[in-house]
This record gives C-alpha cells, sequence and structure tokens, in this order.
C-alpha cells in the first residue's frame, strides 16, 4: 500500500482482505464455469459457491429465502430494478429523501419525466436525520413505494430504518432501503424492521469485489422484473421466469465477484462481525472528530454528535473549496478522500455546500489505524494554516 493514507472507503473499501484475493482467484482457477447451465461436476460445484452466498446473506439480511436474494451489479443496478419494478407497472406516488445517492435520485427522476408518477422528497433534519413523522405525513392513498438511504455517504447519519418500517408496514407501502454504506458495518434484519427489500452494493463495507451486489426480497414484497433474457432454465418458454431468483436474474452472474463477496462474508466473521468493525472505525471516526472539530475555520457537516452514525465525516476549511483541501491533502499528505458533491446532489442543495463545490469526506475502512488519523489531523490543521494566505485570492 506504500505510504498512502486511504480514507476513502465510502467510494470502495480499499485494500481488499486477503482471503477476497485469494478466493476469487482459486474459484475461477477451479471452477470458473457457468453455473445453473449444466450437470457436470464443475458446474455444481460453481452453482454451490452461489447458493451459499445467497443463502449467507439471506441470513446476514435476515430475510426469509435464499432463493429471494438477487444478485445484481452493484447497489445502483439493485435500486434500480426495485424503483422501476414496483413502480413501473402501477405508477403512483414515491417517498425518498434529500440524503440519497443518485443510484436513488435518477431513477425516480427518469421515471417521473416519461410515466405517471409522483414524488416527495423530504429533507433532513440540521443533525442529518429524517423524521419519521415526516414519512408517515407523507403517506397519500397511491404512494406505493417509500425508499431512504440507511447511511449517507455524505454526513454519514444513520436513519432510524425500524421506525420507517413499521409507519410502511401499518400503511402497507412497500419499503425499500438502500444499504450501501451499512451493509457489513450496522447489522439489518428484514423481519424485525418490516423491510420488503434491501439493496446493497459488495465493494463496500461487505469487502467483495466491484461489479457485484444484490437485494434481499422480502417473502410477500412483489417486485416486477424489468430484464429479460437468458436463465439457463425453461429455455423454451418465451416469457421470462417469474419465480425467484430468476425473476431479477438475466444473463450470466458475476461468479467470481460472487465467491468475493463470500469471501467478505468470511472477512467480517473473523473480525468479530458488523458490531465489533463498527466499533472499531467509529473509534478512528471520534478520533478525527475529536482533533478537528474545534479548529477555528473547519466546518464539519451534521456531525455535533457521532450517535447513529457510520465512519463517514463531512468538512471544509473556511474559505477553501473542497477540491482545494482534497488536493492538499493528497499532494502535501498523501492522503486520499473525496471531494465534490459525492453523488447525493440534494443533500448539498440542503446544506448549501453546492455552492462551494460540496465538501471533503472522510471515510475510515476496518484496515486504518490511529496512524492515518493522527496524520489526517496534523494535515487538516496545517491546511487551515495555509489557507490563511490563500483565501483572498481565491475569491470567496
Ligand atoms: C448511499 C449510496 N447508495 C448507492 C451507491 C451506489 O453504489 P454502487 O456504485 O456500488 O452502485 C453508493 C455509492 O457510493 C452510496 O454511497
Amino acid at each position: 500500500m506504500g505510504k498512502l493514507i486511504y480514507l476513502d472507503n465510502g467510494a470502495t473499501a480499499w485494500p481488499k482482505p486477503d482471503n477476497v484475493h485469494q478466493a476469487m482467484s482459486d474459484f475461477y482457477r477451479n471452477f470458473g464455469v457457468n453455473p445453473g447451465r449444466s450437470g457436470y461436476d464443475l458446474a455444481i460445484e460453481a452453482e454451490q459457491t452461489v447458493s451459499k452466498c445467497r443463502k449467507q446473506l439471506t441470513e446476514f439480511f435476515n430475510g426469509d429465502d435464499p432463493e429471494r436474494l438477487v444478485f445484481a451489479y452493484n447497489a445502483t443496478d439493485a435500486l434500480n430494478q426495485v424503483i422501476q419494478g414496483v413502480l413501473c407497472h402501477q405508477g403512483g406516488h414515491a417517498i425518498t429523501t434529500n440524503l440519497e445517492h443518485n443510484s436513488v435520485i435518477r431513477p425516480l427522476w427518469h421515471l417521473l419525466q416519461r410515466s405517471d408518477i409522483d414524488v416527495t422528497f423530504l429533507p433532513f433534519d440540521k443533525d442529518g436525520f429524517i423524521d419519521p413523522d415526516d414519512i408517515r405525513r407523507a403517506i397519500r392513498p397511491d404512494t406505493k413505494l417509500v425508499i431512504t438511504n440507511h447511511g449517507s455517504n455524505v454526513i454519514g447519519t444513520c436513519q432510524p430504518i425500524a421506525e420507517f418500517g413499521k409507519i410502511c408496514k401499518e400503511r402497507d407501502v412497500f419499503f425499500a432501503v438502500d444499504a450501501s454504506q451499512t451493509a457489513g458495518v450496522i447489522p439489518i434484519d428484514m423481519k424485525a424492521m418490516n423491510i420488503d427489500a434491501v439493496c446493497f452494493t459488495g465493494h463496500k463495507s461487505l469487502m467483495g469485489p466491484t461489479g457485484i451486489g444484490g437485494i434481499c426480497v422480502a417473502e410477500d414484497a412483489v417486485i416486477m422484473g424489468t430484464r429479460w433474457g437468458g436463465t439457463g432454465v425453461k429455455s423454451a418458454l418465451r416469457f421470462h421466469l417469474e419465480e425467484y431468483p430468476y425473476r431479477l436474474e438475466a444473463g450470466t452472474l458475476n461468479t467470481m465477484g460472487i465467491a468475493g463477496l463470500l469471501a467478505g462474508q468470511e472477512f467480517i466473521e473473523s473480525r468479530g462481525g458488523p458490531e465489533a468493525i463498527h466499533k472499531y472505525e467509529m473509534e478512528l471516526m471520534q478520533k478525527l472528530w475529536e482533533g478537528i472539530k474545534d479548529v477555528d475555520r473547519v466546518n464539519l457537516y451534521c456531525a455535533e454528535s457521532l450517535e447513529n452514525h457510520i465512519p463517514v465525516l463531512s468538512m471544509n476549511v473556511e474559505g477553501f473549496e473542497a477540491t482545494n483541501t482534497g488536493t492538499l491533502l493528497d499532494v502535501e499528505y498523501d492522503i486520499a478522500t473525496r471531494t465534490g458533491l459525492h453523488c447525493a446532489p440534494l443533500v448539498h442543495e440542503q446544506m448549501g455546500t453546492d455552492k462551494i463545490k460540496g465538501t471533503v469526506r472522510f471515510s475510515m475502512g476496518p484496515f486504518n489505524t490511529e496512524e492515518h488519523i493522527d496524520t489526517a489531523i496534523k494535515a487538516v490543521k496545517e491546511i487551515v494554516q495555509m489557507s490563511k494566505g490563500w483565501t483572498r485570492s481565491l475569491n470567496y
């Protein structure tokens, strides 16, 4: 890893655990054939890896049935399938929030342009949380979908999804959760939380590779298929199969990604499970927060307290655009962060940070250390000093 300090785990977890590299390589070398299409031994072995991963992830989310754990390319793909699969065939009203990533905003926006649907975007409060009562009030007789972020990829706040789920259950509205930032660090119990669909991505806290994600679909949740093709079974039929997992899967699966995702689960277990990883990462987050929160001219966003947060912290140095701070962190200190709008423009519009080109985001992972955070704190303090001389020329 050299001397790079990687604090951009919100974009993707990096580095990946050794066992993930190993499992992917072993799988592809030994069983890299197409599963579910043939009866020879290798194909059966490959299918077993896929089935095992479906089973483990279903248990992980406390879903109902491993067959209803469907694989997608990533969270974006999973969210598109849920949004279109719930709304396309029936129209109606959807409720979402200003905290969403573009992988929720854009599918909804495109449906808004093309079809007869309506969308309500709920604002968050000053601390970055959605009031469950706002969801309750926003539900109308024609509301078909509530879709919310679990952990914000910009401000790190973690929403009370169990409360959202309870309201949706009472009002018989489909409840979908974007768990991109939380799956692997915050336990999600679909049954206890009344969630109809959890959309996840493999490459963040689930510690797997890119190119794999999916949806865990509850037993009685209805999502129509929105793409069709080969499944390897019942090939004579003109129609795509309605049964799971085929209903939402078409074409050859990313089996190597699935093998990596399965190994990611093993890594999480080896570190004591999601709660233990979260605890470790939040200790680093706390250290960073304490180190910079009182520094003059450092602005933190929705971080008065770190309760109900994931290890994602957005900040700016007053007078500096986010990119200036990010570039200095990179060039002068070898610290990788993410700057800008983080694909979540409504968060910034609500906070006013869209006018200063977003924020600098620090996001911690299981391979970060206290030394990394010490360096980041020192860097931020020095950048504040540097910025004093530069602010006038930057003109804001
Ligand atoms: C909250 C949230 N939702 C969705 C996504 C999309 O994930 P992917 O790029 O893996 O599809 C991200 C990625 O950053 C995210 O942070």
